[in-house]
């Protein structure tokens, strides 16, 4: 998934001939799951039409202040624009725009929503050799960045004077890659390895049979999701689940029994910066598998168990600089025991899940959370998806790294 997924984009085109590349822009954006509303100058719909960028966007381009529809006058609020922004681009800018934006100068409705803007702002100038580098719009291009906005530069080749030389609008695929490595760039989790369990653990007791729980996955799952698309490197640890995870900084190791999530968690432990233990492993496992299938032939079956290694505990004996986070599920004196397993097993966060809680546990696409830190401070949320629980676990893993 794109970092651009589900982020509103404000596309200001200006009246230079790269707006005809606008077009591939905004489907480039489109594609990677952005929402964009255009703002044109009036002086740029003499180079793309605003019915192609609207199709393309799939919204009303905006290029006045009043539009008229029908009898009714439409007020374009540019302040309301500027804080539906994710982000705003301007591309391309032109040297007559730059020079407005440098000084505050708000004659259309594309400037007025530039400084209502409250988002990152990208420009890719585009102009002619001799303007790229003349001392005005050297000025201008530093000032504008001595503001926080960020400038995508021009690159050489043919202009549309016939001059070849500087002052070309960056190509559509390289003003999206820029914003997106840029926004990468500033992720919270950018460049944090995290180590995740999540599911259940199944204990053999012959070729076909098992112990297992009832764990769907579905939390550790959620965590590992936002935690990616936070920045962090996540390598999760799954037990048996039918959630599935497509992301490119996430890697999925498949395990069945707590012994092989114990070495699988071990062998990453040393490299990770957080580790999140979420999965619902197997208290005990049987003391002997059986190799072939255990036939019906008495009355009754006993089968003695053992314990299963804590990887948990074993994490908390081991850590160096790692933050280390456990899940407690409880039925009773829920506060008491989340804080004395968060001590026992030396952890700097557990998230307690109460039975108690409708909507909490197992199975379901909800979760109620209780968050009790190293210091025992006791911080309660409501019932949310596991998506929005994730974000409220991450978030407070952040505060605490300070990151
Ligand atoms: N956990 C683990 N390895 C185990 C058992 C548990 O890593 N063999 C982890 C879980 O992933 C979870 C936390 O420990 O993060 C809580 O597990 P839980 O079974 O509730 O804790 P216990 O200390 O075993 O306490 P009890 O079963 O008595 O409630």
């Amino acid at each position: 998934m794109s970092v651009l997924s589900g982020k509103k984009v404000l596309l200001g085109i200006t009246a230079g001939i790269a707006a005809y590349k606008t077009a591939s822009l905004v489907r480039l954006f489109i594609k990677l799951g952005a929402e964009v509303q255009v703002i044109m100058t009036p002086a740029s719909k003499d180079f793309i039409t605003p019915l192609t960028l609207s199709t393309l966007s799939k919204r009303p381009v905006h290029s006045a202040f009043y539009e008229k529809e029908e009898e009714n006058e439409l007020w374009n609020n540019h302040v309301a624009l500027g804080l539906w922004a994710d982000i705003m681009l301007v591309a391309p800018a032109t040297a007559n725009t730059l020079s407005k934006m440098t000084n505050g100068v708000c004659d259309n409705l594309l400037l007025a929503t530039y400084l209502s803007a409250k988002c990152p702002v990208y420009f890719a100038p585009a102009m002619d050799l001799d303007m790229y580098i003349h001392p005005a719009t050297k000025n201008n291009l530093e000032k504008l960045q001595s503001f926080g906005n960020r400038m995508i530069p021009a690159t050489s080749g043919e202009l549309a004077s016939g001059l070849v030389g500087e002052g070309r609008m960056a190509e559509p695929e390289e003003i999206v890659a820029f914003i997106q490595n840029d926004l990468l760039d500033q992720l919270p989790l950018k460049g944090k390895k995290l180590l995740m369990t999540a599911g259940p653990t199944y204990e053999a007791i012959d070729p076909v049979r098992f112990i297992g729980n009832h764990s769907s996955g579905k939390m550790g799952y959620a965590i590992a999701e936002t935690a990616a698309n936070l920045g962090a490197e996540v390598v999760l640890i799954s037990g048996p689940s039918n959630e599935e995870i497509q992301h490119a900084l996430i890697k999925r190791i498949d395990v069945q029994s707590a012994e092989e999530m114990y070495f699988a968690v071990h062998k990453h432990f040393g490299s990770c910066d957080i580790a999140i233990l979420s999965a619902a492993v197997a208290d005990y496992k049987p003391k002997k598998v059986a190799t072939q299938k255990i036939k019906k032939e008495e009355a009754t079956l006993e089968i003695t168990l053992e314990k299963t290694k804590d990887i948990l505990a074993s994490l908390g004996k081991l850590k160096e600089d790692q933050f280390l986070v456990g899940f407690a599920l409880e039925t009773d004196h829920e506060l008491e025991n989340a804080r004395a397993k968060l001590q026992r097993k030396n952890l700097d966060l557990i998230v307690l899940n109460s039975l108690q809680d409708r909507g909490a546990g197992f199975a379901t696409n909800t979760n109620k959370i209780t968050i009790i830190d190293a210091a025992l401070n006791v911080k309660p949320f409501d019932l949310k998806s596991k998506a929005a629980v994730a974000v409220d676990i991450l978030n407070e893993i952040i505060a605490k790294l300070a990151l």
